[in-house]
């Protein structure tokens, strides 16, 4: 492609469209080659080299997502671009999933669509020489990071390297400590933005008139303290990608901004007049509920599907225990380094354990749990003297709690019951207390009583 025009389809029923787009793309110094129907499109993508298609969504037989997903099989390296009539944001989003490389909402200006194209050229160009050198490097990086053998753990790794060249927007979810922004990094890495930023936020962290500032940026004077003109993380970000940690924590106000930005991939300063071009690419994690947060009217549909144009979900770690030993010694491995101290691995019994424990906090609690092990231990091999009592003592109650000779205390073994399916059901909803209640059958008003009858630590708040 690199030494020729390249070539774009024009896909439109409607002729007018067809011979305006056909004008201004002939303008632009491409070759144009039109159709008006799918079929037409498809004999054009199997005979002429095609580079882009342009096509419309709605059509009256055939749609733009059936060429979309003709033209995967007939055309793999074609790059798409789809145009969506106004208020059909669903229609785009499957497209997007089903790999388009970009949408343009009608009525769209002609600015719009030549920096569109312009990108879309310049990516396949890179795609194309980079392909076999990004390939290498993916296989050799993928194990460094991310512990996993289990089928679930391998899903995720295949959803990353599927997802992580496309520029498609991409919500983690998953419990705390599941490894959310370590996947968060890793689809920067595989991506072919990963000589560029990765710039990272927590909006859960950062007040909410800070926040702004902070995603944005503001020029000086903007407000009291606003001594000097910053740029925003969205401008530090451009070009690469911008992950925004605990997303479900964004207020509406905010929710709204982001949403103009994803839209006209523009940001404006605080107290600026100006709107700057922004390239960046969006992965977003959430340990809530998302779905939930939209239903409930808490978090904004719109930018719901702006970011969650794909999901990539991590499973907890009680789902996955057979990763538990591998993890263990990759921790082990890392913190004997760290400490420098020899320290080989831990006794069966420990292991049995671990297996045994529902880990609310997932893989940072098994990560800590090491951590502390390592600096304790004075043997080659870890003992389970020095795991943590929560840890020995929630699987003594599961495997203890029956009536002996010497008799029990009724009462406590059901509190210690109580507890644990308590532990369970928050570990279970991110620390969402009215979800846990829920789930228990229970009010919240009950729930919270037992909380504090009992002693529990809210998850969130210890992790
Ligand atoms: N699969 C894994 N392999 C190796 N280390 C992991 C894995 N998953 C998580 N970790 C480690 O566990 C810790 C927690 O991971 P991370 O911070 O990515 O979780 P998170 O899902 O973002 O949690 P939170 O919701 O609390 O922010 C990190 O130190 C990370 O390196
Ligand atoms: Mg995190």
């Amino acid at each position: 492609m690199s030494d020729r025009i390249a070539r774009i389809l024009v896909v439109d029923d409607e002729q007018s469209m067809r011979e305006f787009l056909e004008i201004f793309l002939r303008r632009e110094g491409y070759e144009v080659v039109t159709a008006a129907d799918v079929d037409t499109a498809l004999l054009h993508l199997e005979s002429d080299e095609i580079d882009l298609v342009i096509t419309d969504m709605q059509m009256p037989e055939k749609t733009g997502l059936d060429l979309l997903l003709a033209a995967r099989e007939v055309s793999p390296e074609t790059i798409l671009i789809v145009v969506t009539a106004f208020g059909t944001t669903d229609s785009a989003i499957s497209a997007m999933k089903e790999g388009a490389y970009d949408y343009l909402t009608k009525p769209f200006k002609v600015d719009e669509l030549r920096i569109v194209i312009a990108k879309a050229l310049e990516k396949k160009l890179l795609s194309n020489e980079n392909r076999r050198l990004r390939r290498e490097l993916r296989t050799q990086s993928r194990d460094r990071n991310i512990i996993g053998h289990s089928a679930p753990m391998q899903a995720v790794f295949d959803l990353i390297a599927q997802v992580a060249e496309t520029k498609t927007n991409i919500l983690v979810a998953g419990e705390s400590g599941t490894g959310k922004e370590l996947v968060a990094r890793a689809i920067h890495e595989q991506s072919d933005r990963a000589d560029q930023p990765f710039v990272a936020i927590n909006c859960g962290a950062i007040p909410e008139n800070l926040l702004e500032s902070e995603l944005f940026g503001h020029v000086k004077g903007a407000f009291t303290g606003a001594v000097q003109t910053k740029e925003g993380l969205f401008e530090a970000a451009n070009g690469g990608t911008l992950f925004l940690d605990e997303i479900g924590e964004l207020s509406q106000p905010l929710q709204v901004k982001l949403l103009r930005a994803l839209q006209e991939r523009s940001v404006r300063r605080v107290g600026d007049t100006v709107d700057r071009k922004i390239d960046v690419r969006i992965v977003s994690a959430t340990n809530r509920r998302l779905e939930e947060e939209v239903a409930a009217g808490r978090f904004r549909e719109d930018v719901y599907y702006r970011l969650n144009v794909i999901q990539l979900t991590l499973p907890p770690l009680r789902d996955r225990l057979e990763d538990i030993p591998l993890l263990a010694q990759h921790f082990i491995r890392n913190f004997a380094e760290d400490l420098g101290k020899r320290v080989e691995g831990m006794d069966d019994e420990v292991y049995e354990i671990l297996a045994g424990y529902a880990f609310p906090g997932n893989v940072r609690e098994l990560e800590n749990l090491i951590e502390r092990a390592v600096a304790l231990t004075r043997e080659p091999i870890i003992r389970r003297e020095l795991l943590p009592t929560s840890v020995t003592e929630a699987r003594e109650i599961k495997q203890e709690a029956r009536v002996t000779e010497e008799g029990v205390s009724l009462e406590a073994l059901v509190s210690d019951y109580e507890r644990s399916l308590l532990r369970e059901a928050l570990s279970l909803t991110g620390g969402v207390k009215k979800r846990a209640a829920r789930l228990l059958g229970i009010s919240f008003r009950s729930f919270r009583y037992r909380v504090e009858k009992l002693g529990l630590e809210d998850p969130k708040r210890e992790g």
